[in-house]
């Protein structure tokens, strides 16, 4: 079989997996993180391994996967561009070669979408996305999943629901823009010219999934979730003076919050810059559910291994 003819099921965006798979998901999540929660073992993945390649940092997504991991019953190998050929030109598809090779499952952290894809044509394993410029699905996943443990009961609920987005039309946004394509809710977009969206690299076509505004504030009026990230993200520190002046009025605070629906949540995938892109008062504050965001990182990635290595169980 030629590279990229795999019948392997790779995660790279949010759109490689249907809304039922997503409903499946959520299921899966609800039982694994109960039995992690009343300490009971579930080691399906035993003797199976995953490589974690990060060429970017991370605490959460390092942490979620490889704690994840070894919750049940399998191991992980950590590789970085410093410590490894990879930071020294071997072939992204050289190493996806030997890789694939030795271990179970890969997760990747890095730079260009074009370079997890092309990891993922050689893999002999499913690869998952930890992050790319592009999109984070693996965070969407868990901010979703959050969503639904806070205001509904399953992914149902998202549909017809609005979501603000304030700030860079990045990774996150773009990811968003998939989300609400695949689960039918609206994305409500508000950046600074200039750091505006691009729907065809956030790879949606229905344009009913989001609106654009100017003002930030409009954004929110009506939204069930606000939501925002940093201004700079990872590989973009060079712009960060600029970015400072061009974001000035898009940080997320108690009068964006109070334009919201009275009920809406506040998420940031973290890290969190307070005094920046959202005050204190709102990520400290009762609307703000980041910290169940950041636990379900490893709830929601532990269903998706489970997913991807075993398929649909019972
Ligand atoms: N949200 C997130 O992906 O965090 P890390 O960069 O710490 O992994
Ligand atoms: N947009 C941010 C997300 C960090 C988790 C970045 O890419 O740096």
């Amino acid at each position: 079989m030629k590279p990229g003819m795999s019948l392997i099921k790779h995660y790279l965006q949010f759109k490689d997996l249907r809304a039922e798979e997503y409903a499946y998901l959520f299921e899966r999540t609800r039982e694994i993180k109960k039995r992690f929660k009343n300490y009971e073992k579930y080691t399906p993945l035993t003797d199976r391994t995953l490589a974690m390649i990060f060429e970017k940092a991370s605490t959460r997504t390092r942490v979620s996967f490889e704690a994840g991991m070894y919750q049940m019953g399998g191991s992980v190998v950590h590789l970085t561009t410093g410590d490894s050929q990879l930071g020294r030109s071997e072939p992204i598809e050289d190493s996806a070669r030997v890789i694939s090779r030795m271990v179970d499952i890969v997760m990747i952290r890095t730079y260009e979408q074009t370079k997890i894809e092309r990891f993922a044509a050689y893999s002999r394993v499913p690869v998952i996305n930890g992050l790319t410029n592009e999109y984070h699905p693996c965070q969407i996943l868990a901010d979703l999943f959050t969503y639904v443990e806070h205001r509904g009961t399953n992914v149902n609920c998202l549909k017809g629901k609005v979501v603000a987005w304030v700030g860079d039309g990045n990774n996150m946004a773009n990811t968003w823009l998939q989300a609400a394509e695949v689960l039918g809710f609206t994305v409500h977009v508000s950046t600074p010219s200039g750091y505006e969206i691009d729907p065809a690299i956030a790879g949606v076509k229905n344009p009913a999934c989001y609106k654009t505004f100017k003002d930030p504030m409009e954004a929110c009026h009506g939204a069930d979730l606000v939501t925002t990230d940093v201004w700079t993200s990872m590989g973009w520190e060079a712009e960060n003076e600029e970015r400072l002046k061009a974001f000035a009025d898009w940080r997320v605070d108690a009068e964006m919050m109070a334009a919201a629906k009275p009920d809406a949540l506040f998420m940031h995938c973290l890290p969190a810059h307070r005094g920046e892109e959202v005050t204190a008062d709102v990520i400290d504050g009762p609307q703000s559910v980041v910290w169940d965001e950041a636990e379900n990182r490893m709830h929601v990635q532990k269903a998706l291994m489970e997913y991807l290595l075993l398929g649909r169980i019972g």
